[in-house]
């Protein structure tokens, strides 16, 4: 088992682990709108999960774990003060989920957006995980903490938080093993709850 940077070869691979992880998602289940496990892959893959890897090139903060040399899990941050999701990125997923999402699409979006930004994080410092996924067979034999773990150090070197809207009430007790507190829980329109978590930075030992 290995965790490493994430390199443009692996960007198909990449959005494949991700997709699988997140399928069974509350919140990504509502997005795609689809109860056919096949359609809600296809939609994820192309609307989310294939932009977030080109987005997580573009800042150089995502990880992926091998088990062997095949990518079972990642992770995708975004460095403080950046925008994940660019200008570009929001008419190929508008565009991506008119194709392939359920009905109502863009109104669960709109939803979800709105839901996220009703409250800031406290400021504006934080390393943000935009996503976290192990494929299921890959599970609870730690990986996911792995993955978390070059970015959490990151922050503890540099004296910085870190922040991440939970998408499923199960993931908030891996959280909290990892120094995270649920700050707030938000609801989109008509969708599951997201737990708002943040993690203040911890004194790094070797920090001068
Ligand atoms: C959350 C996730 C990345 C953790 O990865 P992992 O390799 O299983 O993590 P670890 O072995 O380090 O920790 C296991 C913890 O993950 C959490 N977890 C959430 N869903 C889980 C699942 N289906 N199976 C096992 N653990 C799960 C639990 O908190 C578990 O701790 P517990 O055993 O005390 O309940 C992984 O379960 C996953 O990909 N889930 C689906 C996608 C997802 O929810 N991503 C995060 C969105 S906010």
């Amino acid at each position: 088992m290995t965790v490493r940077l994430i390199l443009r070869r692996d960007a198909d691979a990449v959005a494949d682990a991700l997709t699988a992880a997140f399928l069974d998602d509350p919140v990504m289940a509502w997005l795609a709108g689809h109860d056919d496990r096949a359609r809600r892959s296809v939609t994820l893959r192309a609307a989310m999960f294939a932009p977030a890897v080109d987005a997580v090139l573009r800042t150089g903060q995502g990880y992926a774990v091998l088990d062997g040399d095949r990518i079972v899990g990642a992770a995708l941050w975004n460095p403080p003060d950046t925008s994940f999701f660019t200008a570009e990125d929001r008419p190929r997923i508008g565009d991506a989920m008119a194709a392939h999402a359920a009905p109502g699409a863009a109104e669960r979006m709109r939803s979800l957006v709105l839901a996220m930004h009703e409250r800031p994080f406290p400021d504006s410092t934080a390393f943000h995980l935009q996503f976290v996924g192990v494929t299921a067979a890959a599970r609870s034999g730690g990986h996911g903490a792995r993955l978390l773990a070059p970015v959490l150090a990151r922050c503890d070197l540099d004296g910085l938080p870190a922040a991440l809207e939970s998408s499923n009430p199960r993931n908030v007790s891996f959280y909290r093993r990892l120094g995270f507190e649920v700050l707030w829980e938000v609801t989109p329109d008509g969708g599951p709850p997201l737990q708002t978590m943040w993690r203040p930075p911890r004194p790094a030992p070797h920090r001068p």
